[in-house]
């Protein structure tokens, strides 16, 4: 059975608590917004697209359980909530792109007079809804576009390939499938997966916690690497290419994502080793010219200096923990997307031709 990191079932969300893992699968409740903000910021469910989900979930479960006597106070209701799950996390762009989306929805289902507040509320929770089925289909035709392209390089030998990823973007960080991880699966699933190596992404090891634990439960090859070892691996090891996820993709193609990886494009770039970023369209910020204006999350110290309430760094210390780094287009080889592959440089022509549409 595939691993499920959220599970709904109307208006009934429980969610995985990824920080128990590996040693603990267990489900948590979320029984509205009051919590869902909490398992986001705690990063008991983390990841972009998960991260959007979980949110605007805790959000139809709370309006679900809720009598409306009035479209205005429901409308409210959802602005006031989905600002509030946007301050959960600011570095990744899906949550409050997915708010902008819903409260667009709420204000036009508020002023068309032949809806009722009970019509609003059901088509609120379908719309919602329906991004858990999206997410899935979406990461599953990534999963096949970034194969593809894979595949088709120069440096493929032996007709399989070897793949460098970073953090977790599988399915714990998604409905199912996962984006960067949903290659590597599409790669594993057309027998052409020779070797993933995953790094263990330090401070909070979700490479190690997490992805280790997804490549194990689905039996793919898979090595688990230090992070500071991807320059000696590139050198020595044949990758055929590094696959990563995003948080927040601006619109000339800088790429946010998981602190450590920039480093990795640099070593990608010295060892000639193509380097993508797979991201669902949710996570393009096409309103962010550059990445110099991402907003990038500072965490608690005490995620970088315990390990599992053990603390291993020395007492005293200063210390500097930023979740993510910016990665320049000019890094970038291809950013995967449900519609494609396009360079960094393609994606003004994307954003006006989904303008368009
Ligand atoms: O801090 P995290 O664990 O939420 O960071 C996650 C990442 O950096 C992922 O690569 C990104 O969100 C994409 S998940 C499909």
């Amino acid at each position: 059975m595939a691993l499920q990191a959220i599970k709904y079932d109307t208006g009934k969300l429980e969610i995985l608590d990824q920080l128990l893992l590996p040693k603990e699968s267990k489900y948590i409740s979320i029984k509205g917004v009051e919590d869902g903000w909490r398992a986001i910021h705690n990063m008991q469910v983390r990841g972009a697209p998960a991260i959007a989900i979980v949110g605007c979930l805790s959000l139809v479960v709370d309006i679900y359980n809720e009598e409306f006597e009035k479209k205005k106070v429901l409308r409210q209701e959802v602005e006031g909530k989905l600002n509030y799950l946007v301050s959960a996390r600011p570095t990744a762009v899906n949550m409050k792109l997915a708010a902008d989306d819903l409260l667009n929805m709420a204000n036009d289902l508020a002023k068309d007079e032949n809806i009722s507040v009970s019509e609003m509320k059901n088509r609120f929770i379908k719309a919602v809804e329906e991004m858990l089925e999206k997410d899935v289909a979406d990461n599953s035709a990534i999963g096949q576009h970034g194969a593809t392209a894979i595949l088709n390089q120069d440096n493929v030998r032996n007709g399989n390939v070897r793949v460098l990823t970073h953090c977790n973007t599988g399915s714990l960080a998604t409905s199912g499938y996962g984006t960067a991880l949903g290659v590597c699966r599409s790669l594993a699933f057309h027998k052409r997966l020779e070797h993933v190596y995953c790094t263990e992404t330090r401070p909070y090891n979700q490479g190690a916690r997490l992805t280790a634990y997804e490549l194990v439960y689905d039996k793919l090859p898979a090595t688990l690497i230090c992070d500071s070892a991807v320059s000696y691996l590139m050198k020595t090891r044949h990758i055929t290419a590094v696959i990563v996820g995003a948080d927040r993709v601006a619109a000339n193609g800088d790429t946010a994502n998981k602190i450590g990886t920039y480093q990795i494009a640099i070593c990608a770039k010295y060892h000639s080793v193509p380097f993508y970023v797979a991201v669902p369209l949710t996570s393009i910020d096409f309103s962010m010219p550059s990445g110099d204006q991402i907003v990038i999350e500072e965490r608690p110290e005490k995620e970088m200096t315990y390990i599992s309430n053990v603390r291993i760094a020395a007492p005293g210390i200063n210390c500097w923990n930023p979740a993510f780094d910016v990665t320049p287009a000019s890094l970038i080889t291809g950013i995967v997307t449900e519609l494609g592959v396009f360079k960094p440089s393609e994606l003004g022509n994307l954003s006006k031709k989904l303008n368009s549409s």
